[in-house]
């Protein structure tokens, strides 16, 4: 009896050694992905998939490929080969005999059959994520290229039912709705854009998320969750995989979240019913500019990379593509050249002259415009402005002195507009057709509210007003020779002052005098094809003319900036 006690005291220590300090393991999460005719963004789905920042002996995979008519099932094998031993557990159902539905018309067809399938299938990863007791299943589409590694964390520490990701896209497309129609269709509403364009920030309940979605099925509320429609009591819906899901949600109140509080990735548009798989190559082509535009990049690992195919390089209908890099920010030029690469462009770098490195003994050689004062900031020309000119100037001269009938000139901090290839090809078909023309702006800032004029017999062109920025012209030999022909160094202004006096269009009389030739012939491409990589003011505005010294009277200063 006496002895019991201490032996009893000692069994206790050892059961609970360090009660203070138990680490919980990872909620088990199922992943399912559907796979039909991807073989052009499987390595980047998967590259991106596998880099999620979560114990992957805690993930399951469940992929389901069938109806390809490409190499999806190969690019899939190969992955899944080189993952195995990390994951869990990874289910696969690859199908390769049948390559279309019946009926089919295209990729972008969608059947009853095929729509049905695929209610099916969704059905199916979920009733197996509940049958394996996973606590989560995260279904993601593979169009969808999760950018930040934390997402999974994330989406779980919202402890909500129903959560996605907001993913950017193509222009306002995302993967969520703010309104839907009385019969169960995508409504336009006005909360949606401030959401898309992250000016409100937040987790926002909505109608509908698809493509990216995260569900707790530990919460008993989901068991109500499916996206077939015959498991809806009087379902009166479309049948349509997403809007049956949402239903299923909304009729059992169970909330969906959408949320925006970080970046997390980006979507592909969906086709239109007439597209082709080739739109679908467009499309992923427009999300890697798009992420290359906010400097980042779709990743892809070395053993994905043999699939990804680039354009072969081109010049399209001119005779050189330059673009003005400062060698001091080769970081500039690391992206732009990455954008050069996906888009096929062949564009040599052009060595922009650094203002901060002019001497005073060349400034003297310089006559500024004595009017000349900087509109906007009320003082004299700074000396990353005049090195600006000068880059622009220095390809004028070597456009003249090579004979370049056509050449198509570039700065280093811009981004390019979705389907930039062949909207500019669109432009410049219109372009050539008219036996005059100088200079084509692709991107400009205008500064005139006033309507301007199409050129006639156009689509794409317009007459630009007073507008700044260098950022992206297109220049004909003739062009070239008349912005040299009136010596602006005689009378230097800003470039982007110069190009309006020169057509004519400066609001300003006594400074269009000393230019008394004004007859540059100027279009614009309408819409704009390329804007500048971060505006003036905004959050992380870094401008190599606006920070640097400027000048006065031949004097030179710090600036007070
Ligand atoms: C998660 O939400 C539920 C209510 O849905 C709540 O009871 C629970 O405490 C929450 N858990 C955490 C960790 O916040
Ligand atoms: C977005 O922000 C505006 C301004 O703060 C606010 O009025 C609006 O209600 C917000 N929208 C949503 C959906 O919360
Ligand atoms: C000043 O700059 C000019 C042009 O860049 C150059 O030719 C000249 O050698 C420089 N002079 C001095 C004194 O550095």
């Amino acid at each position: 009896m006496l002895l019991k006690v201490p032996y009893l005291l000692f069994v206790i220590i050892l059961r609970f050694p360090n009660s203070g300090s138990v680490q919980y393991k990872k909620s088990t999460v199922l992943i399912s992905v559907l796979v039909r005719n991807k073989q052009h963004t499987l390595p980047y789905f998967l590259s991106n998939l596998e880099r999620i920042n979560y114990p992957k002996d805690r993930i399951s995979l469940w992929i389901r490929s069938d109806h390809n008519s490409d190499e999806s099932i190969k690019i899939l094998n190969i992955w899944i080969n080189s993952v195995t031993n990390q994951y869990h557990s990874i289910y696969t159902e690859f199908e390769d005999d049948d390559k279309t539905y019946m009926g089919e018309l295209g990729v972008a067809h969608w059947t009853d059959d095929r729509f049905e399938h695929l209610m099916n299938v969704r059905t199916e990863a979920l009733n197996f994520a509940r049958k394996i007791w996973a606590d989560y299943i995260w279904s993601v589409d593979a169009d969808v290229f999760i950018q930040n590694p934390d997402t999974l964390n994330y989406l779980i520490s919202k402890n909500v039912t129903i959560v996605a990701p907001m993913l950017q896209s193509e222009g306002l497309y995302s993967n969520f709705w703010f309104g839907m129609t009385e019969d169960y269709y995508y409504m336009r509403t006005k909360e949606y854009q401030p959401i898309v364009q992250r000016k409100n920030i937040s987790c926002y309940s909505v109608p509908m998320v698809h493509s990216c979605v995260l569900i707790d099925l530990r919460k008993d509320e989901s068991d109500y969750l499916t996206y077939k429609s015959s498991e809806i009591e009087n379902y009166n819906g479309p049948e349509d995989d997403i809007i049956v899901f949402a239903l299923s949600a909304m009729k059992n109140g169970v909330a969906m979240y959408i949320c925006n509080e970080h970046l997390f990735g980006y979507i592909t548009v969906p086709l239109e019913e007439n597209d082709d798989i080739d739109m679908d190559i467009e499309h992923l082509l427009n999300i890697k500019i798009e992420a290359l535009n906010q400097d980042s990049a779709l990743y892809v690992k070395d053993d994905l990379e043999t699939f990804v195919k680039q354009p072969k390089k081109d010049k399209l209908f001119f005779d050189k593509i330059l673009m003005i890099n400062l060698k001091r920010r080769p970081d500039r030029r690391e992206r732009m050249e990455k954008c050069f690469d996906e888009l096929g462009l062949e564009v040599e770098v052009f060595e922009a002259v650094d203002g901060k490195l002019l001497n005073q003994t060349f400034l003297e050689t310089l006559t500024f415009m004595p009017e000349f004062k900087d509109p906007y900031h009320k003082r004299s020309m700074k000396l990353g402005e005049i090195g600006c000119f000068l880059s622009h100037y220095n390809i004028w001269n070597q456009i003249v002195a090579n004979n370049y009938e056509i050449t198509f000139v570039l700065e280093d901090d811009i981004r390019f507009e979705s389907f930039f290839i062949s909207r500019l090809i669109k432009v410049m078909e219109e372009v050539l057709k008219f036996p005059n023309w100088d200079l084509v702006y692709l991107g400009r800032k205008r500064l005139q509210d006033k309507d301007e004029p199409w050129v006639k017999g156009t689509q794409f062109l317009v007459e630009p007003s007073y507008s700044y920025w260098t950022i992206g012209y297109v220049l004909s030999l003739n062009g070239a020779k008349k912005l040299i022909d009136a010596k602006p160094l005689t009378k230097l202004v800003p470039v982007d002052e110069y190009l309006p006096i020169l057509f004519n269009k400066h609001p300003r009389d006594n400074w269009k005098n000393y230019y008394p030739e004004r007859n540059l012939i100027a279009f614009s491409a309408a819409p704009l094809l390329i804007y500048p990589t971060h505006y003036t003011g905004e959050e992380g505005y870094i401008s190599d003319t606006e920070d640097s010294i400027i000048i006065s009277d031949n004097i030179i200063y710090k600036d007070d900036l």
